[in-house]
């Protein structure tokens, strides 16, 4: 018998080399109890949180949780079906319109995650035949939505519209294309030129698909991601998004102007073969999303801590992502895996929760500690960050 195993071997071996040398395992960590958005109780020690995406601090948000208690008593814990059968409540319905108000748009559909969403939505509208061009770093989920579609894939460097230009225009001009974006890379932290690629992509005839999962909520005036922010979001064709970020709580969607986006319903199996969300979390989210329409004082003192801690760490000697900080999440870059787990291992002795990041999800091989602020961070919690920052990266000798 072949052990099918077998392929995991590498990824075994260098997880052990990890743990014999003593350092605790990064990716097995308890959340013992959670406080609030911005701490959590973590092997008894109370912990500030600053890896965990929830940009806008939704989590407790008080009409938040009577909405989903409401929800849980009205409707029960959970739909037992297809929204396509006995799954669509009133809820659904009320999460979709809030969804359109939002981003102003004609369609909007709710999946279980995000990481289906893209899952169905690409691989539904480009199937054998069709291209989708895509920034090489791009999210798990936009992948395995191009895999699943059968689609050709066709990379390109990140974040290169010259790339992007010279691919989209060795294409036959007969085949259906989709350029699929995201507005933040969630790796780095950095943005996309969404205004020059999206023009480069319609003048090749391309519909264009954006997921601005680590934007919405949070960067555009109203909060609509970075396609608001550069002014095309009229030119994008699909925006995808989730509920696990700045919504605080669980779900993926698809939003579009198409005028035949409808029939995507019957149509896109990841939307048609799995349960839908609980009462209580379409509940949960509805009521975020209607929150995040008037989150410009929130949206404000994001840009202030992300700012702060992007000086504050490049001050302390930290190697970082990017040159200015342009969203709210901030990498600090590890000179290898060993020395991250470490340096992760010591803030968390400090008190400080990040996320480690290792290859292959990573661009460049690279080790990165991923910093994502929140709204509910308190200048005071930013100080304090830096303190312990600069307290263990002392210790692992990452900095002098
Ligand atoms: C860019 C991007 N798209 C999609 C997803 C998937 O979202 P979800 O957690 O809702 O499955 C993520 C999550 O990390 C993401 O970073």
């Amino acid at each position: 018998m072949t052990d099918l195993f077998s392929k995991f071997d590498p990824l075994i071996q260098q997880r052990e080399q990890l743990l014999a040398t003593g350092v605790t395992d990064p990716f097995s960590l308890v959340m013992e109890r959670v406080v609030s958005p911005t701490v959590a109780i973590c092997n008894g020690r109370e912990t500030i949180l600053l890896g965990t995406y929830n940009y806008m601090g939704m989590t407790f948000d008080e009409d938040v949780i009577a909405a989903g208690k409401d929800a849980l008593d009205k409707f029960g814990s959970g739909t037992t079906g297809s929204r396509v059968l006995n799954g669509t409540y009133q809820g659904h319905k009320e999460c979709e319109d809030a969804l359109k108000e939002f981003y102003a748009m004609d369609h909007a559909m709710v999946f279980s995650t995000g990481y289906q969403a893209n899952l169905g939505i690409i691989s539904t509208i480009a199937g054998k035949g069709d291209y989708v061009i895509l920034d090489i770093d791009s999210h798990a989920s936009i992948y395995d939505g191009c895999a699943m579609g059968n689609a050709e894939i066709v990379a390109f460097r990140h974040n290169d519209v010259e790339a992007l230009e010279k691919r989209l225009k060795r294409l036959p001009p007969e085949a259906g294309k989709l350029v699929v974006l995201e507005g933040v890379y969630s790796m780095l932290g950095d943005i996309a030129p969404l205004k020059e690629m999206i023009r480069v992509s319609k003048e090749a005839g391309a519909m264009v698909l954006v997921d601005e999962a680590h934007s919405m909520g949070f960067i555009g005036e109203h909060g609509r991601g970075v396609a608001e922010a550069q002014g095309v979001l009229d030119d994008v064709d699909f925006v995808i998004g989730t509920f696990s970020k700045s919504v605080g709580t669980v779900g993926g969607f698809c939003v579009s102007n198409h005028p035949k986006f409808e029939i995507l319903r019957l149509v896109c199996r990841p939307y048609v073969f799995t349960a839908s969300l609980p009462p209580s979390v379409v509940a949960t989210a509805a009521t975020s999303i209607r929150k995040l329409m008037h989150g410009s004082n929130k949206r404000a003192h994001l840009w202030e801590n992300s700012k702060s801690l992007h000086k504050g760490l490049r001050d302390l000697g930290f190697t970082l992502g990017t040159e200015e900080p342009q969203s709210a999440i901030i990498a600090v870059i590890m000179p290898d895996l060993e020395k991250g787990a470490m340096m992760w291992e010591a803030l968390l002795e400090e008190g400080l929760y990040v996320n480690l990041a290792r290859p292959p999800a990573t661009p460049a091989g690279m080790t990165l500690l991923r910093c994502s602020l929140c709204a509910e961070h308190s200048s005071d919690q930013v100080v304090e960050i830096l303190g312990r920052f600069e307290r263990a990266g002392k210790r692992v000798g990452i900095i002098g």
